[in-house]
């Protein structure tokens, strides 16, 4: 293992037609059980298999199994690769309109990201975002979604929380859906509808209109899929996600939640309590809290390890929260003040060196796991007859490959419902 150099260019490529249809061969290939939602605590974690093919007809799989088994059609050989289910980013905070690598710089200078929570920061962002025509904000995010294309994303969530205000907010969910009609993946989007306290206004009356206004408003246009706040003491408190939750569930939409990033706050167990699908970041997770996600069904643990390392905060103890039971995603977090990072090989490998997950675990945690996350499951995040042709091929001819090279973008292709959308 490891000797052989991925060479698709060397191959014949008579497996991928224009129609959705094709078939691929390699290696190795890896995928979670199709038999499951998620994978929680100990597993079953994904299992390797050598000389695998997989064929799709009008973009969705008819065939997973041994290469040689596989009649009727040649597929296209890829020596030394690795056949995966698409990666599915859970937690991103497209579309937005910007970067703020000065406030990275600043903050390599000692200044905090609660300090630059004002002037820069989430209301720096809505400046922009308020500052960008739509057409600006989209050619701005279209060429970020095709990154992740090139980086093995078939799947993403789309978020607003830059909008601040009742019609900026909508306006924020309208492009998303916009940006997700163009995107060449499969798009959920949330209303992070409590972000930042909006200026010149108290916090429960921001709350008041996001449950009377606002959720209401984006659930009659059908612009949003879940609804997300932020607990954190610069932003919302426990009992704000409690208000957001009732109003979210009264109009069907399911809750998410930031919980436990900058300092611990108890949003996680409050999340699953509420039932929310996810609590996001956990870095001060509590030990209740440890053990409420680790009996809660519903609530997936989504890691977001870019954010960990590029803001230097403490990595939340993730042996623990598997050793609980927890089901663990993992997530880019894609944003332009905690992790302007769009890869999920590279929030893999974080994940891998900081949070101490296996390789193997972090591949379940960035498919099926992820798939529950954004109600994708059991359709997208494993491969199996019957479901769609969401595919990539990595050049590794082992999963460890993608940890074990940070830096370095393993996609040699990825497919969206059979369609070619990405790779080299
Ligand atoms: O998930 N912490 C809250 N929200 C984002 C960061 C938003 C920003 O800095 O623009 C996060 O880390
Ligand atoms: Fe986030």
């Amino acid at each position: 293992m490891g000797m052989l150099a991925c060479n698709p260019t060397l191959l014949f490529h008579v497996g991928v037609s224009e129609r959705a249809s094709g078939a691929i061969a390699a290696t190795n290939l890896v995928t979670p059980s199709p038999d499951l939602q998620q994978v929680r605590g100990d597993g079953p974690w994904p299992e390797e298999s050598a000389e695998q093919a997989v064929a799709w007809e009008e973009g969705l799989i008819t065939y997973v199994g041994p290469a040689d088994d596989l009649a009727g059609v040649e597929p296209e050989w890829f020596e030394g690769c690795t056949i995966a289910p698409g990666f599915i980013d859970c937690h991103t905070h497209l579309p937005f309109a910007g970067w703020r690598a000065d406030e990275f710089e600043a903050r390599l200078s000692g200044a905090s990201y609660r300090e630059l929570h004002g002037e820069g920061g989430i209301y720096r962002s809505a400046r922009m975002l308020a500052a960008a025509s739509d057409d600006e904000v989209l050619a701005f995010c279209r060429s970020l979604v095709q990154e992740m294309a090139e980086h093995g994303t078939t799947a993403l969530e789309l978020k607003t929380g830059y909008g601040l205000s009742v019609e900026a907010e909508l306006r924020q969910a309208r492009l998303a859906r916009r940006l997700s009609e163009e995107a060449p993946q499969t798009c959920s989007v949330t209303l992070l509808a409590c972000h930042a306290v909006p200026e010149g206004m108290e916090r429960a009356d921001w709350v008041r209109v996001v449950c009377d206004e606002l959720i209401p408003a984006a659930a009659r246009e059908r612009l949003v899929d879940a609804v997300d706040v932020y607990v954190e003491d610069i932003a919302f408190s426990v009992d704000d996600l409690a208000k957001v939750a009732r109003c979210a569930s009264d109009l069907g939409l399911p809750l998410r939640c930031h919980a436990d990033q900058l300092g611990p706050s108890d949003a996680a167990q409050a999340a699953v309590a509420l039932g929310a699908r996810s609590a996001d970041h956990l870095n001060h997770v509590s030990a209740t809290g440890i053990a409420a996600l680790g009996g809660a069904p519903a609530t997936v643990a989504v890691l977001l390890p870019t954010s960990t390392l590029f803001l230097g905060s403490s990595p939340p103890d993730v042996r623990a929260l598997l050793d609980a039971g927890s089901a663990v995603a993992i997530a880019t977090d894609f944003n332009p003040g905690t992790s302007p990072v769009l890869s999920m090989p590279e929030a893999i490998a974080t994940a891998c060196s900081l949070y101490g997950l296996r390789p193997l675990e972090a591949l379940a945690a960035g498919t099926v796991n992820a798939s529950t996350v954004l109600g994708f499951a059991p359709e997208r995040g494993t491969l199996a007859p019957g479901r769609p042709a969401d595919l990539v091929v990595l050049d590794g001819d082992a999963f460890r490959m993608v940890p074990y090279r940070p830096g370095h973008n393993p996609v040699v292709r990825t497919f969206v419902d059979g369609e070619r959308v990405g790779g080299r």
